[in-house]
């Protein structure tokens, strides 16, 4: 469910995030999101939800009943998991947080708070608008209201050091619970950040910095017990998101709202979704035909198999080379397998899975489209 406002846009984010002046009309958004959960559920009936995430744009700007509108649209349209999994991405303001409770009684039992940085001098720079104290206070409402709570952090921003970000990991670790994601910074195109980076005004870490903080990463979540499950994502064993792990896994999920991705397997045929990414557009086009579809394109074997590549290599468990061969109608090509394997960039484990080692996931796009070609 992708919610695309923002209070002001992050000068390095390329999200789906729009910024607006006059109150967003939440009733009206909630009516199309229940609108194109209903038409979407009529494409795939009987499906069990095993996972919800809310994400954004910043879902924390929504009414608790907004949500609560939502999670009940879901639960009309197919049945859902007795354990199911419903994650809130939030911004951590003390604003937000006061609607964490509203959030919890609403039916969300898993806040992602985009911590980002834990300096005030880091968070200004990155154009956020809390700081680390208020941040951290967020972080200690989200851990009272709910069971599972995780944040993100941004690395290999303009001007870190390898120990200075060592000391703010350990920090991290301290008030993490189960789960981390920590993300290098990437500067995206068309995004302000862009802009700075081409004239010279923002200089950020270099490849062999980059790599140096990349494994100080690695080596403290190892230490404090929160190995990486995913390239940026770590978690106590068992504690992994669970939603994430079906994008990676190459499962099935609906894709609601303004410029949200889909995967759905109808007739025997997976089709790839997108919505308009105009909010207001997307409204429109959901209330005139219940769908705010821009895409919904079978694809071929070759996609299929690619996109499984893709994403379950990110992964720490891998892939089933297996499930590829059904996939693609034939094998990986053992040639470049070997390769790869001798290169110490891919193991394959005694169950036959392979997966990318810790020395090769700096590698990953390189490696993925190596075993593809
Ligand atoms: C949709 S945003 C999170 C929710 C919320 N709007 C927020 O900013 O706190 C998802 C996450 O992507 C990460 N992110 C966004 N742009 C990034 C970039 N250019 N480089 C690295 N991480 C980025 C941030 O850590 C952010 O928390
Ligand atoms: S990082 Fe979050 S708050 Fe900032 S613009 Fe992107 S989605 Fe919005």
């Amino acid at each position: 469910m992708h919610w695309p406002f923002c209070l002001s846009k992050c000068p390095y984010c390329d999200f789906n995030s729009h910024v607006r002046h006059a109150a967003i009309d939440e009733t009206r958004f909630a009516n199309a999101f229940a609108r194109e959960i209903e038409t979407t559920a009529a494409r795939v009936p009987g499906r069990m939800v095993s996972s919800i995430f809310l994400g954004g744009g910043t879902p924390s700007l929504m009414k608790p009943a907004t949500v609560g509108a939502i999670l009940d649209a879901i639960g009309k349209a197919w049945s859902v998991d007795r354990n199911v999994e419903v994650t809130l991405e939030a911004n951590p303001t003390s604003v937000e947080a006061t609607r964490f409770a509203g959030y919890r009684a609403a039916g969300v039992n898993r806040v992602s708070l985009g911590v980002q940085a834990l300096d005030d001098a880091s968070l200004q720079a990155l154009g956020r608008l809390h700081t680390a104290k208020e941040a951290l206070d967020a972080v200690a409402i989200a851990r009272r209201a709910f069971d599972r709570y995780s944040f993100d952090l941004i690395y290999a921003r303009p001007q870190q050091s390898v120990e200075a970000w060592r000391r703010e990991l350990t920090m991290a670790i301290s008030e993490a619970a189960e789960h981390l994601s920590l993300y290098q910074l990437t500067i995206e195109p068309e995004t302000p950040f862009h802009g700075l980076h081409a004239a010279g005004k923002l200089a950020i870490p270099d490849e062999t910095l980059a790599r140096a903080l990349y494994d100080v990463t690695q080596e403290v979540c190892a230490a404090h017990g929160l190995p990486a499950y995913e390239i940026s994502n770590h978690a106590r064993p068992g504690a992994e998101c669970r939603h994430n792990l079906v994008y990676w896994r190459g499962n099935e999920y609906a894709g609601i709202g303004p410029g949200a991705h889909g995967r759905l397997d109808i007739d025997g045929v997976r089709r790839a979704t997108a919505t308009d990414r105009r909010p207001e557009a997307w409204v429109m086009r959901v209330e005139e035909g219940g769908h705010g579809l821009t895409v919904d394109d079978a694809l071929t074997r070759d996609e299929c198999a690619d996109e499984y590549l893709l994403m379950g290599l990110r992964l720490t468990e891998g892939i089933d080379p297996e499930r590829y061969r059904l996939l693609a109608g034939r094998p990986l090509d053992p040639r470049r397998v070997e390769n790869l394997r001798a290169e110490g960039t891919i193991a394959i484990a005694g169950d036959g899975r392979l997966r990318v080692t810790q020395s090769g996931f700096p590698l990953l796009d390189a490696v993925v489209a190596d075993l593809a070609a």
